[in-house]
């Protein structure tokens, strides 16, 4: 009865957190995090990232919690269904559209930089690059692989045959389902992530310092973590500071929201919200910062360290963290397990990304799990080949910047705005405690009508006029360097692609709610829930 029902349900309240936490945790929290925070100053970073975590992050984590499970009430596990399902207005269904189009976007570059991790796994355990000692070298390595243009050193078929390969295990898992793939997906990834990290974590901080070098691991924490009052009056480290929460905890994307719609009415959002992002944190501020800025350290000094990193986002994890397993005893087992590491955060996160759409096929036409998912699978294929044949002229940077930086600080403004104004605070709060294990002290609700919606307010005016409009009038790239002027056609590809596939949902949205016949202004009829969906409806089940 679980295959005939498009709605469905976590199995355990672990398997739960797992599959949330494997949803946060990403590439985010071991490649993205640490040069972020050493771009940024890392020690006045860190405090703004902490900042922007109590003010941002865990209000809006328990925020998309509490409107999830709120639409999964009314069997929606999509954003435009529960847009709808709280605001009863026409537009409220047209503005969710960003958690369709987002999440999608995102997910045919995640899988192309997630096939690089599986790709690099192998090139690990077989040595492939060894030898490579340098910097440069692995760097021309990375490069060679990436691009389909330089096939110097792997046949130029490599990244199309690792993305076609992880593409399939993604789209294999999620045609399994909630409770059959994703949560079982989580039960295995998500402690073979942490027990490699943590191996990887203890080698690196127990490293030697280097005669030509210099510094200890013990140099590079004092870097990220020695307090730095510093930079605090830099726009630059608050916004990439809340950038960074925003992407690390996977909220304004629409996929939390379809996790949590699958919870029933009984089960508690906020510990377990409070759990995730938790995990998350731990998996980034602790592991995440003890292995590569550590080991760079080491080896490149801090200054060298920071030059890796503002050299490029992949330097670090796919150029650097080889050259140093190179130099340690069982290094190619170490180089197995750190891009082993970062296939399971990325396919954990990716499998998540491609929900809301499985959720909004199924539920709105009633279509089966298996032909969503295989045909969602073949639109990734699709753009992905973009990605990889276009990569040089910053197709998937141009993806980066409009779906997985500036949309999700839009769609954020407009969820809070839906969920805490329109709904009100008191619905919002009332929602967000229901069935759960613990109360909020008052000033949360304060914080999550006023605060939070201010902070994203803010951000998201100031990332327009510094970053967005610049970046659209092409006078920057999202890298801050200037459009080369013969990537530029590629680019004004890349934008129309993003329209086309708004103008496309906009259309499947209007035909899904003709369709079904709803009334704006009713709303939906709620559903009673199974009470035997699954194999617990305690919710409580370890
Ligand atoms: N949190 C993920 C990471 O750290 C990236 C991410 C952002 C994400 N939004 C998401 C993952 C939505 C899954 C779903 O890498």
């Amino acid at each position: 009865m679980k295959q005939s029902s498009a709605h469905e349900a976590w199995g355990t309240r672990l398997g739960l957190i797992l599959a949330m936490a494997g949803n946060a945790v990403g590439l985010g929290n071991f490649l993205r995090f640490p040069t972020q925070a050493t771009n940024h100053g890392g020690g006045s970073f860190m405090i703004t990232y902490f900042i922007a975590l109590l003010l941002l992050g865990i209000p809006l984590m328990w925020i998309e919690w509490g409107l999830g499970r709120h639409g999964g009430r009314y069997r929606k596990g999509h954003i435009p269904g529960m847009f709808a399902s709280v605001w009863r207005h026409p537009a409220a269904k047209y503005v969710g559209v960003l958690g369709l189009v987002i999440p999608f976007v995102v997910l045919t570059y995640y899988t192309c930089i997630e096939s690089w991790t599986l790709a690099f796994t192998f090139f690990s355990i077989t040595k492939d690059y060894w030898g490579l000692e340098t910097q440069e070298a692995m760097i021309g390595y990375l490069r060679s692989f990436q691009s389909v243009g330089d096939p110097s050193m792997h046949g130029a078929f490599m990244p199309f045959v690792f993305f076609l390969a992880t593409l399939s295990i993604n789209i294999w898992i999620v045609s399994k389902g909630i409770s059959g793939g994703i949560e079982r997906l989580a039960k295995i990834g998500m402690p073979l992530l942490f027990l490699f990290a943590l191996v990887l974590a203890i080698v690196v901080c127990t490293m030697p310092a280097r005669p030509d070098i210099g510094a200890t691991p013990a140099d590079g924490f004092q870097f990220i973590y020695r307090p730095d009052l510093s930079g605090l009056k830099s726009p630059a480290v608050w916004l990439a500071s809340a950038g960074q929460i925003f992407f690390t905890l996977s909220v304004g994307m629409g996929t939390l929201q379809t996790y949590a719609s699958y919870l029933r009415s009984k089960d508690d959002i906020l510990l377990s919200g409070l759990a995730t992002s938790a995990t998350n944190e731990t998996a980034e501020v602790v592991l995440g910062g003890s292995i590569a800025i550590p080991a760079a350290v080491v080896f490149f000094g801090v200054t060298g360290a920071t030059q890796i990193a503002a050299s490029g986002a992949f330097n670090l994890g796919f150029a650097t963290m080889p050259v140093v397993f190179q130099q340690l005893p069982f290094g190619h087992v170490l180089a197995f397990m750190w891009f082993g590491l970062l296939f399971f955060a990325g396919i954990t996160s990716s499998v998540a990304m491609a929900t809301p759409m499985m959720a909004f096929f199924r539920e709105e036409f009633g279509l089966r799990r298996e032909p969503v998912a295989w045909g969602l699978g073949a639109a990734v294929l699709l753009f992905g080949l973009f990605h990889i044949a276009w990569l040089d002229y910053g197709f998937l940077d141009e993806w980066d910047y409009w779906g997985g930086t500036f949309g999700l600080s839009l769609f954020a403004v407009a969820e809070v705005i839906i969920f805490m104004w329109i709904f009100k605070p008191e619905n919002a709060w009332h929602t967000i405690h229901e069935g759960a294990d613990i109360r909020l002290p008052g000033v949360f609700k304060f914080i999550m009508t006023y605060i939070t919606p201010a902070y994203l307010f803010a951000i998201f005016l100031w990332w327009s006029i510094s970053d967005a409009l610049p970046i659209l009038a092409m006078d920057k790239t999202p890298t801050g360097d200037p459009y080369a002027p013969e990537a530029r056609p590629y680019i004004i590809i890349a934008r129309l692609v993003i329209l086309l596939l708004f103008a496309a949902f906009l259309i499947l949205i209007r035909i899904a709610w003709k369709r079904n016949r709803y009334d704006d202004r009713a709303g939906f009829t709620e559903v009673e829930e199974l009470a035997s969906s699954s194999t617990t409806s305690t919710g409580l089940n370890l």
